[in-house]
Protein backbone atom coordinates (compact mmCIF):
# COMPACT_ATOMS: atom_id res chain seq x y z
CA UNK A 1 0.00 0.00 0.00
CA UNK A 2 1.08 3.46 -1.09
CA UNK A 3 0.35 6.67 0.41
CA UNK A 4 1.04 10.08 -0.20
CA UNK A 5 2.03 11.84 3.29
CA UNK A 6 2.20 15.74 3.38
CA UNK A 7 3.96 16.46 6.43
CA UNK A 8 3.95 20.05 8.04
CA UNK A 9 5.04 21.36 11.15
CA UNK A 10 3.10 23.99 12.54
CA UNK A 11 -0.83 23.94 12.66
CA UNK A 12 -1.06 26.95 9.87
CA UNK A 13 0.54 24.81 7.98
CA UNK A 14 -1.38 21.78 8.43
CA UNK A 15 -4.32 23.83 7.48
CA UNK A 16 -3.41 25.06 4.43
CA UNK A 17 -1.90 21.96 3.52
CA UNK A 18 -4.82 19.77 4.43
CA UNK A 19 -6.83 22.47 2.32
CA UNK A 20 -5.00 22.24 -0.75
CA UNK A 21 -5.41 18.38 -0.71
CA UNK A 22 -8.78 18.57 -0.24
CA UNK A 23 -9.46 21.19 -2.91
CA UNK A 24 -7.48 18.64 -5.48
CA UNK A 25 -9.67 16.37 -4.82
CA UNK A 26 -13.11 18.09 -4.85
CA UNK A 27 -11.77 19.16 -8.30
CA UNK A 28 -11.91 15.72 -9.79
CA UNK A 29 -15.85 15.46 -8.98
CA UNK A 30 -18.75 17.76 -10.00
CA UNK A 31 -19.95 18.88 -6.48
CA UNK A 32 -19.13 15.43 -4.98
CA UNK A 33 -20.86 14.20 -1.72
CA UNK A 34 -18.00 14.76 1.03
CA UNK A 35 -17.58 12.88 4.54
CA UNK A 36 -16.33 15.41 6.91
CA UNK A 37 -14.63 14.92 10.32
CA UNK A 38 -15.14 16.54 13.92
CA UNK A 39 -13.34 16.94 16.66
CA UNK A 40 -9.63 18.72 17.14
CA UNK A 41 -7.52 17.88 14.67
CA UNK A 42 -9.28 19.68 11.46
CA UNK A 43 -9.75 23.18 13.02
CA UNK A 44 -6.90 24.55 11.46
CA UNK A 45 -8.08 23.10 8.03
CA UNK A 46 -11.46 24.19 8.38
CA UNK A 47 -9.95 27.26 9.50
CA UNK A 48 -7.88 27.60 6.34
CA UNK A 49 -11.15 27.08 4.09
CA UNK A 50 -13.04 29.88 6.15
CA UNK A 51 -10.42 32.44 5.23
CA UNK A 52 -10.62 31.75 0.97
CA UNK A 53 -14.24 32.60 2.14
CA UNK A 54 -17.34 31.24 0.10
CA UNK A 55 -17.54 30.44 -3.38
CA UNK A 56 -13.36 29.95 -3.78
CA UNK A 57 -13.69 26.37 -3.28
CA UNK A 58 -15.25 23.98 -6.19
CA UNK A 59 -18.60 23.06 -4.92
CA UNK A 60 -19.55 19.73 -2.70
CA UNK A 61 -21.99 18.63 -0.52
CA UNK A 62 -21.60 18.18 3.30
CA UNK A 63 -22.52 14.57 5.01
CA UNK A 64 -22.32 13.97 8.60
CA UNK A 65 -19.66 10.92 9.80
CA UNK A 66 -21.06 10.71 13.42
CA UNK A 67 -22.96 12.56 16.27
CA UNK A 68 -23.49 12.20 19.59
CA UNK A 69 -27.21 11.04 20.74
CA UNK A 70 -29.13 12.09 23.98
CA UNK A 71 -28.11 15.59 23.71
CA UNK A 72 -30.35 18.46 23.42
CA UNK A 73 -31.69 20.41 20.60
CA UNK A 74 -28.74 23.11 20.15
CA UNK A 75 -26.36 21.85 22.51
CA UNK A 76 -23.40 23.57 21.62
CA UNK A 77 -20.73 20.47 21.81
CA UNK A 78 -23.49 18.66 19.25
CA UNK A 79 -21.08 18.07 15.95
CA UNK A 80 -23.66 19.39 13.51
CA UNK A 81 -23.57 22.30 15.31
CA UNK A 82 -19.44 22.72 15.56
CA UNK A 83 -19.94 22.20 11.84
CA UNK A 84 -21.96 24.68 10.66
CA UNK A 85 -20.41 27.47 12.95
CA UNK A 86 -16.86 26.01 11.66
CA UNK A 87 -17.53 25.65 7.76
CA UNK A 88 -20.95 24.80 6.57
CA UNK A 89 -22.28 28.19 7.53
CA UNK A 90 -19.45 30.67 6.55
CA UNK A 91 -18.93 28.58 2.98
CA UNK A 92 -22.70 28.40 2.51
CA UNK A 93 -22.30 24.52 2.00
CA UNK A 94 -25.07 22.83 1.69
CA UNK A 95 -25.79 19.56 3.56
CA UNK A 96 -26.91 16.31 2.10
CA UNK A 97 -27.20 13.80 5.40
CA UNK A 98 -26.62 14.89 8.68
CA UNK A 99 -27.85 13.15 12.41
CA UNK A 100 -30.23 14.69 14.65
CA UNK A 101 -28.12 13.75 18.02
CA UNK A 102 -32.00 15.04 19.93
CA UNK A 103 -33.95 12.63 18.34
CA UNK A 104 -35.18 9.44 19.42
CA UNK A 105 -31.88 7.42 18.69
CA UNK A 106 -33.61 4.40 16.96
CA UNK A 107 -36.37 6.61 15.00
CA UNK A 108 -33.00 8.39 13.51
CA UNK A 109 -31.03 5.47 12.97
CA UNK A 110 -34.32 4.22 10.50
CA UNK A 111 -34.49 7.66 8.67
CA UNK A 112 -30.88 7.65 8.30
CA UNK A 113 -30.91 3.89 7.05
CA UNK A 114 -33.83 4.68 4.78
CA UNK A 115 -31.59 7.78 2.88
CA UNK A 116 -28.20 5.61 2.55
CA UNK A 117 -29.64 3.86 -0.65
CA UNK A 118 -31.04 7.19 -2.28
CA UNK A 119 -27.67 8.86 -2.16
CA UNK A 120 -24.86 7.87 -3.71
CA UNK A 121 -21.38 7.00 -1.61
CA UNK A 122 -19.55 9.97 -1.24
CA UNK A 123 -16.63 10.00 -3.30
CA UNK A 124 -14.42 11.90 -0.43
CA UNK A 125 -14.43 10.90 2.91
CA UNK A 126 -12.08 13.33 5.18
CA UNK A 127 -11.45 11.57 8.60
CA UNK A 128 -9.33 11.87 12.11
CA UNK A 129 -7.70 8.79 14.26
CA UNK A 130 -8.70 8.32 17.45
CA UNK A 131 -5.97 7.52 20.07
CA UNK A 132 -7.82 3.99 20.13
CA UNK A 133 -7.53 3.55 16.53
CA UNK A 134 -11.40 4.22 15.82
CA UNK A 135 -12.38 6.52 13.05
CA UNK A 136 -15.95 8.44 13.28
CA UNK A 137 -17.30 6.53 16.19
CA UNK A 138 -16.22 2.75 14.90
CA UNK A 139 -14.93 1.89 18.01
CA UNK A 140 -12.12 -1.06 17.64
CA UNK A 141 -13.72 -4.47 17.46
CA UNK A 142 -15.91 -2.62 14.49
CA UNK A 143 -16.43 -5.01 11.32
CA UNK A 144 -15.14 -3.91 8.08
CA UNK A 145 -18.20 -4.34 6.72
CA UNK A 146 -19.90 -2.57 9.88
CA UNK A 147 -23.08 -0.43 8.15
CA UNK A 148 -24.42 3.15 9.73
CA UNK A 149 -25.45 2.22 13.23
CA UNK A 150 -25.93 3.38 17.08
CA UNK A 151 -22.86 2.55 18.75
CA UNK A 152 -21.99 2.59 22.56
CA UNK A 153 -18.67 4.83 23.03
CA UNK A 154 -15.97 2.78 24.56
CA UNK A 155 -14.52 4.75 27.85
CA UNK A 156 -10.80 5.68 26.13
CA UNK A 157 -13.48 8.00 23.77
CA UNK A 158 -15.59 9.37 26.35
CA UNK A 159 -12.45 10.20 28.49
CA UNK A 160 -10.72 11.92 25.39
CA UNK A 161 -13.59 13.07 24.45
CA UNK A 162 -14.69 14.62 27.76
CA UNK A 163 -11.73 17.24 28.02
CA UNK A 164 -13.90 20.41 26.40
CA UNK A 165 -16.45 19.43 28.14
CA UNK A 166 -17.84 22.05 30.58
CA UNK A 167 -20.31 21.48 33.74
CA UNK A 168 -23.24 23.37 31.73
CA UNK A 169 -22.89 21.07 28.76
CA UNK A 170 -24.27 18.23 31.01
CA UNK A 171 -24.12 14.60 31.21
CA UNK A 172 -21.78 13.43 28.53
CA UNK A 173 -23.41 10.38 26.37
CA UNK A 174 -22.33 7.16 26.09
CA UNK A 175 -24.03 6.41 22.67
CA UNK A 176 -23.49 8.12 19.21
CA UNK A 177 -24.47 7.38 15.72
CA UNK A 178 -21.97 6.80 13.17
CA UNK A 179 -21.41 5.79 9.42
CA UNK A 180 -20.13 2.14 8.91
CA UNK A 181 -17.16 1.17 7.89
CA UNK A 182 -18.75 0.07 4.60
CA UNK A 183 -19.85 4.01 3.98
CA UNK A 184 -15.86 4.87 5.07
CA UNK A 185 -14.89 1.80 2.29
CA UNK A 186 -17.06 3.20 -0.27
CA UNK A 187 -15.13 6.56 -0.45
CA UNK A 188 -13.02 7.10 -3.43
CA UNK A 189 -10.58 9.00 -2.22
CA UNK A 190 -9.61 9.37 1.55
CA UNK A 191 -7.61 12.61 3.50
CA UNK A 192 -6.29 11.42 6.79
CA UNK A 193 -5.62 14.15 9.30
CA UNK A 194 -3.16 13.49 12.09
CA UNK A 195 -1.75 16.02 14.71
CA UNK A 196 0.07 15.40 17.95
CA UNK A 197 2.69 12.87 18.88
CA UNK A 198 -0.89 11.31 21.22
CA UNK A 199 -1.43 10.24 18.14
CA UNK A 200 1.75 8.80 16.59
CA UNK A 201 1.53 5.43 17.61
CA UNK A 202 -1.91 4.47 16.33
CA UNK A 203 -1.01 5.97 13.14
CA UNK A 204 1.88 3.84 12.57
CA UNK A 205 -0.23 0.68 14.02
CA UNK A 206 -2.67 1.77 11.50
CA UNK A 207 -0.42 2.12 8.59
CA UNK A 208 2.34 -0.63 8.87
CA UNK A 209 0.26 -3.03 11.61
CA UNK A 210 -2.48 -6.30 10.62
CA UNK A 211 -5.47 -4.79 9.11
CA UNK A 212 -7.66 -5.69 12.21
CA UNK A 213 -11.35 -4.66 13.73
CA UNK A 214 -9.28 -4.02 16.46
CA UNK A 215 -7.85 -0.86 14.76
CA UNK A 216 -10.67 0.52 12.21
CA UNK A 217 -8.04 2.65 10.91
CA UNK A 218 -6.08 -0.18 9.72
CA UNK A 219 -8.57 -0.12 6.92
CA UNK A 220 -6.57 2.54 5.55
CA UNK A 221 -4.47 -0.43 4.16
CA UNK A 222 -7.00 -1.64 1.57
CA UNK A 223 -7.97 1.76 0.45
CA UNK A 224 -6.92 2.98 -2.81
CA UNK A 225 -6.46 6.73 -2.68
CA UNK A 226 -5.41 7.77 0.59
CA UNK A 227 -3.73 11.20 1.24
CA UNK A 228 -2.21 11.97 4.98
CA UNK A 229 -1.79 15.22 6.39
CA UNK A 230 0.34 14.93 9.56
CA UNK A 231 2.48 17.20 11.67
CA UNK A 232 5.91 15.78 12.76
CA UNK A 233 5.00 14.93 15.99
CA UNK A 234 2.00 12.44 14.26
CA UNK A 235 4.68 11.26 12.25
CA UNK A 236 7.14 10.25 14.85
CA UNK A 237 6.51 6.48 15.42
CA UNK A 238 6.48 5.70 12.18
CA UNK A 239 9.02 3.07 11.42
CA UNK A 240 12.48 3.64 9.68
CA UNK A 241 12.36 3.34 5.85
CA UNK A 242 8.58 3.23 5.52
CA UNK A 243 7.23 3.27 1.96
CA UNK A 244 5.60 6.76 2.08
CA UNK A 245 4.74 7.40 -1.42
P1 LIG B 1 -9.60 14.66 17.74
O1 LIG B 1 -10.56 13.43 17.54
O2 LIG B 1 -9.41 15.27 16.41
O3 LIG B 1 -10.35 15.57 18.68
O4 LIG B 1 -8.34 14.12 18.34
C1 LIG B 1 -10.32 12.58 16.48
C2 LIG B 1 -11.15 11.35 16.65
O5 LIG B 1 -11.45 10.99 17.79
O6 LIG B 1 -11.50 10.75 15.64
Amino acid sequence: MKYTVIEVHNDRAFGKKAAQAFIQALRQYHEPDVILPTGNTPLPFYAALREMGPGKIPAFRYRQLDEYLDLWMGHPKLFLNEMKTNLLDPLEIPIRSSFNGAADPYEELMQAKKLLPEIRPAKIAVIGIGENGHVGFNEPGSSMFSDIRIVDLTESTIMANKKGWAPEDGLFPNRAITLGMMQLREAEQTILLVRGESKAQILAKALTGPVTPDVPASYLQMQENVTIVADRLALSKMPAGFNFS
